[in-house]
């Protein structure tokens, strides 16, 4: 693809491969990022085929349309996961999709390029939103919370166990400046917590929390997947990549509860058809190889669930 950075995809043959793509099928790829599913995908479609991308960051959609202009098969819509099902209406497919594929969390290019804010490892301006054109950036929320809300989202979002501490320091150190920067922030964090894990940055846990909370990360996974039902045709694919344990656990509580359907009182007795249950799970959960994370390793963390939709 043509950005400046690139994106080492994950799980790249497997998430195509158990999207089951027919020649004439209509896929969507709601995390395009640097179109590294997408072009297997197109590989994989005939002339019939139609592929619909969504990202919500414009330097993905600015890749995108390139290859919108190459190839009349593809098409691109700048929109988030929780308008999934309003992208679908749109484009007259809701109900027709025969995969649906979500690549969880942040691209190579977001974390890799300073200026967006996302990374500890290079000194850029606080920001970390995936679309820069929508809501508060880090630094505005970091300088403007309460102390209680700063340490329920290191708590929360990065299972921080020193978020208090934290964020008392974040809280102390924003009235002597305010806190503008990723290495101010990294700084601050390096020095309040008292325990640095092995072969972990001392602030992983924060940046991490802090840019799930900006981008209300985990809603939208639980919208899309919820959309993501609608916008399926009977038999259509579901393919999740996700990359640490709480996007995982969504992925897989959602899954589990729609494979087992509605619920009833414990002591009624209901046949399968009552409970009428909306996906099938496919296989079990799959990891990266040793040789990909060896190649690449943001693999290491990947788990890719896959369901079908039955009704
Ligand atoms: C891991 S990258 C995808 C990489 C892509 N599969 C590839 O191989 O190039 C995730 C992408 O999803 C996008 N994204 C994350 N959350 C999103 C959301 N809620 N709505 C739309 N796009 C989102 C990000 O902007 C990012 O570009």
């Amino acid at each position: 693809m043509s950005g400046n950075l690139l994106h080492e995809t994950v799980l790249k043959e497997e998430a195509v491969t158990a999207l089951n793509i027919t020649t004439d099928g209509l896929i969507i790829d709601v995390t395009f990022g640097r179109g590294g599913h997408s072009t297997i995908i197109l590989k994989q479609l005939g002339s019939e085929g139609r592929l619909i991308a969504i990202d919500r960051d414009p330097e993905a959609i600015d890749d995108a349309l390139e290859l919108q202009k190459k190839d009349s098969r593809f098409e691109v819509v700048h929109a988030t996961f929780s308008q999934l099902e309003e992208v679908a209406v749109s484009k007259s497919v809701n109900g027709r999709v025969a995969g649906v594929l979500f690549d969880l969390g942040v691209s190579s290019p977001q974390l890799d390029s300073a200026g967006r804010g996302f990374s500890f490892m290079k000194e850029g301006p606080l920001d970390m939103r995936m679309n820069p054109m929508d809501g508060h950036s880090a630094s505005q929320w970091i300088n403007s919370a309460s102390e209680k809300e700063i340490s329920n989202v290191l708590f929360n979002f990065g299972e921080e166990r020193f978020s208090r501490r934290i964020a008392k320091c974040i809280v102390r150190e924003r009235e002597v400046e305010p806190i503008l920067t990723t290495k101010q922030l990294s700084d601050i964090v390096k020095h309040a917590n008292p325990s640095w894990e092995k072969g972990k940055h001392p602030a992983t846990r924060s940046f991490q929390a802090i840019r799930i909370f900006i981008n209300q990360e985990f809603n939208e996974i639980e919208e899309g997947l919820s959309q993501a039902l609608s916008v399926l045709k009977v038999g259509g694919r579901l393919v999740v990549i996700s990359f640490h344990s709480l996007e995982d656990r969504i992925v897989k509580k959602f899954m589990s509860a729609q494979a087992k359907g509605d619920k009833f009182p414990k002591d009624l007795p209901v046949t399968m058809d009552m409970l009428n249950p909306r996906l099938n799970l496919i296989g079990k959960p799959i990891k990266a190889s040793a040789h990909e994370v060896e190649r690449n390793y943001r693999a290491r963390s990947a788990v890719m669930r896959v369901a079908e939709k039955t009704a």
